[in-house]
């Protein structure tokens, strides 16, 4: 298994997804402040794996803490959840994982819990969600592998891979798990400008594991699709809003569009702690915007003139209408779904 984030005792270790794939080389984050930088820098990406992350960054606080009560604590706690809350807004499960160790430490708070204990469960808790990370990506896999061609050309946008998780991946354990059911399937991987995701990340990881990947410009997709050579579409998600609508890294809508034009399946894959029901719709997700300097640089190279005006939005958001269906750990969710994601909410 790709070794996304491990626990060591020095603190977690990040396989540093900047320099991949040419150089594959680690980083450890020894204190919560560490793992903020690197969620920030995108040493660590993806949503789930961002959350992860910062569920482990809240157990660093604690363990380097000099606190000797879970009370002299909380302040500091606040602190720690509030730094790594502010490193990136789009992805839902960074808060979905902060607001779980919050929900633990005010249990643990009013349980008069020690220092060492809320130390120990934090870890734990942690450990879980890495854990229960896996887990739904490979329930998501075997119901989503189904969906899959037997043969054909399967297209993907960034990278929803075991990088982008605690491992194995969602639109990636998708394809993962259709290739171990013995289905044929070719992977196209959009390069994903700027910070090109897919030809660095997604083409690495196929590669590892032997599955049969092309890289292509993000401008070749519709190309590529009237030609006959996609027969399905499968991405990830970094925040679902309750009617559907979801934010997935830029250039998804318009992949979106292009499947649907060419009647071609479209499906997002995400754990549940991607589904954000307090959100409405698209429209009240809070988009990223990164630095020029991803759009107007390449390898330390600057390729645009001085002073030209930038636009660097992270992510887009693919209205629900596009989606073929939602593939959740907990089962495949088809159209309208404000009603199959309150009922399968429901059924918890
Ligand atoms: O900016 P990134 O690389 O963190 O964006 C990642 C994506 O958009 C992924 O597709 C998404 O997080 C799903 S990861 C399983």
């Amino acid at each position: 298994m790709i070794p996304t984030l491990a626990w060591t005792p020095e603190g977690v270790r990040f396989i540093d997804q900047t320099k991949l794939p040419l150089d594959e080389s680690y980083v450890i984050a020894a204190t919560y402040e560490d793992v903020a930088v690197v969620i920030e820098t995108m040493v660590v990406r993806g949503a789930p794996a961002i959350g992860v992350s910062a569920a482990y960054g809240v157990a660093l606080g604690a363990i380097r803490s000099t606190a000797e009560s879970s009370e002299s604590f909380a302040p500091e706690f606040e602190r720690i959840c509030a730094r790594l809350a502010g490193t990136r807004p789009t992805a839902v499960n960074l808060f979905w994982a902060i607001d779980r160790m919050k929900v633990l430490f005010a249990s643990l708070r009013a349980g008069g819990a020690s220092m060492d204990e809320v130390r120990e469960r934090f870890l734990a808790e942690a450990h879980a969600m890495y854990d229960e990370d896996i887990a739904s990506c490979k329930a998501m896999g075997a119901l989503g592998g189904e969906l899959l061609p037997d043969e054909g050309g399967v297209l993907t946008h960034c990278n929803a891979g075991a990088l982008a998780t605690a491992g194995y991946g969602t639109a990636l354990g998708v394809i993962r798990s259709a290739v171990e059911m013995g289905k044929k399937i070719h992977v196209y991987a959009d390069e994903t400008r700027p910070f090109l995701q897919g030809a660095r990340l997604t083409a690495w990881e196929l590669m590892e594991d032997g599955i049969p990947t092309t890289v292509i410009c993000d401008n070749m997709a519709a190309s590529l699709m009237k030609a006959g050579r996609i027969q399905a579409v499968v991405v990830g998600a970094d925040r679902i809003a309750a009617n559907g609508d979801f934010a997935n890294k830029i250039g998804t809508y318009n992949v979106a569009i292009l499947a649907k034009e060419h009647g071609i399946p479209f499906y997002c894959a995400a754990p549940w702690s991607t589904i954000d029901t307090a959100t409405p719709d698209g429209d009240a997700i809070p988009i990223e915007e990164r630095s020029a300097k991803e759009v107007t640089h390449h390898g330390g190279k600057q390729l645009t003139p001085h002073g030209v005006g930038i636009c660097n939005p992270a992510f887009d958001v693919t209205p629900a209408k596009y989606v073929t269906a939602i593939i959740t750990e907990k089962g495949v969710l088809r159209a309208p779904y404000a009603e199959s994601l309150r009922e399968m909410e429901l059924v918890g």
